[in-house]
């Protein structure tokens, strides 16, 4: 049987943090689906389609990728896809309590859903998205934080915002 795990976010935008994460993903699990959600501790640049676009464009040569979005809970969403993992990306420490909140949360929605960390690599310890969108927002060079298939198009959108 294929086991499908499921990788959450805002991805406002997607980074080179979170396309490590899905490329070491991919070899762990069989299928991937990368799926945009709403936080709504955060209030959003890129739109949901744009999001997914993004993160379709950097994958569009993994053919165990899947990319979408939802609009409700992940413990729902994990249920609708017969998924029986999360994966998370874990930076510092300082991720962790938040982390943990939410997947103990989830377990009590959905108990047959496990979460699965994957530590950062040194690299993009530092990487955020919020990070990426300051520094872009006051002209300075985003180049190392975010994958080349999209770089430009961030750019320029986040001047627009900026
Ligand atoms: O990339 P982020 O912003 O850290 O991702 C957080 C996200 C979107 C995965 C989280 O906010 C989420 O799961 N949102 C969907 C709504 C939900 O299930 N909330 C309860 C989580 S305990």
């Amino acid at each position: 049987m294929t086991k499908l795990t499921i990788y959450p976010g805002s991805f406002d935008p997607v980074t080179e943090g979170h396309f490590d994460i899905i490329k070491r993903a991919v070899k762990l699990f069989d299928r991937l689906v990368v799926v945009v959600l709403v936080n709504p501790g955060k209030k959003p640049v890129f739109s949901v389609q744009e999001r997914v676009g993004f993160i379709k464009r950097i994958t569009a040569g993994m053919d165990n990728v899947e990319v979408e979005s939802f609009e409700g809970l992940l413990a729902d969403y994990v249920k609708i896809r017969g998924a029986s993992a999360v994966v998370k990306g874990l930076r510092a420490m300082s991720d962790f309590e938040s982390e943990f909140q939410m997947a103990l949360t989830n377990k009590q929605l959905n108990p047959d859903m496990e979460t699965l960390f994957l530590n950062t690599s040194g690299e993009y310890m530092f990487l955020s998205s919020s990070m990426v969108k300051q520094v872009a927002s006051f002209g300075g060079d985003i180049s190392r934080f975010i994958p080349e298939e999209i770089r430009d198009d961030i750019v320029k959108r986040l001047r627009k915002v900026g």
